[in-house]
């Protein structure tokens, strides 16, 4: 794909991705393309790349060979100015929240304003009014509000989340990327997060990619399910095309996609093309009925 073809209106696309650390290729040739609003699920075992994939395509990393476009700008190769502007279009939930425990709910929300912020300011805890007021909006969007002026690590997972959601949201972005965001939630939290996540996708338009474990609530939430395996994309289909058998075989580290059913030829098969033969021995024309439609 080269930057010309991709259209800007796709959230991200990318092409023939590789990413090494250490000599190992840990994510290999991975090529997909996410359209506006799609909520996509990356599922797959332990190891397999996913958190690395998730990674590649939120700019937090260069692929070491492939393509990465986001709305069309490959960053990059552009510019780093390009690259913190794609960048501001983006929202992270990472693998692990990363909320600071000893800051207060309203100041852990805000710091996704740092993008937009000198960082001499940051340091000094000094943030603009409107970004605090946009704060405060996230938090009310997700439903923790009262828990504002509270320390965050006093929080329950489920209520940390919701803050690391918060945060999300006031760095904004079209695109979502949330890196097994219900880790460590109990089932009814975690629905709750999904669907937190969903609606937020519907209300503002965003494309979600989530990385879960979960494969009951990937089936539920998911438009699109991507599973890897050993660094390698092995599914990506529609929710609805998926089968459960793909996902357990995708935990089994074995290939999702089966291999095309071997043809066992009838005992009349075998016999009426033995017949054929022995006519051709014969001198004989094959019978006209017997002759396979030939290709044009
Ligand atoms: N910076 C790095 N240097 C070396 N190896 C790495 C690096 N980052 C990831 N890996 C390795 O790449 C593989 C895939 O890691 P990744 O975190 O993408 O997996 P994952 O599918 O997210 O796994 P999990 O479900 O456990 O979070 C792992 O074997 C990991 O140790
Ligand atoms: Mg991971």
């Amino acid at each position: 794909m080269n930057p010309q073809e991709i259209d800007s209106s796709i959230p991200v696309a990318v092409s023939r991705a590789l990413w090494m650390a250490r000599d190992n290729i840990i994510v290999s040739d991975v090529s997909l393309s996410i359209p506006q609003g799609q909520r996509v699920v990356i599922l797959g075992p332990n190891g397999a790349g996913k958190s690395s994939l998730l990674k590649l395509m939120g700019l937090m990393m260069p692929p070491s060979s492939g393509h990465v476009h986001i709305f069309g700008h490959e960053p990059w190769v552009e510019s780093q100015s390009k690259i913190r502007h794609v960048r501001s279009r983006i929202a992270w939930i990472p693998q692990g929240l990363q909320v600071v425990g000893r800051l207060s709910v309203l100041n852990n929300a805000v710091l996704g304003c740092l993008a937009r912020v000198s960082p001499l300011k940051t340091l000094l805890g000094w943030f603009p009014e409107e970004e605090i007021e946009k704060a405060r909006q996230a938090l009310q969007e997700v439903g923790v509000e009262s828990l504002s002026g509270r320390r965050t690590d006093t929080l329950s997972g489920g209520e940390r989340q919701k803050v690391a959601i918060a945060r999300a949201l006031v760095q904004g972005g079209d695109i979502l990327f949330a890196d097994e965001p219900t880790a460590a939630l109990d089932p009814v939290a975690s629905r709750d997060m999904m669907q937190l996540i969903k609606r937020l996708s519907q209300e503002r338009g965003l494309t979600t990619v989530t990385v879960l474990h979960d494969i009951d609530l990937a089936m539920e939430f998911a438009d699109r399910i991507v599973g890897m395996s050993d660094g390698k994309l092995v599914l990506d289909l529609p929710t609805s095309e998926v089968r459960k058998e793909q996902l357990d075989r995708l935990y089994h580290h074995l290939s999702p996609v089966e291999p095309p059913p071997v043809v066992k030829m009838s005992a009349t098969a075998v016999l009426g093309k033995g017949s054929a033969v022995l006519r051709l021995l014969a001198g004989r024309a094959p019978s006209a009925e017997k002759t396979p439609p030939q290709k044009p």
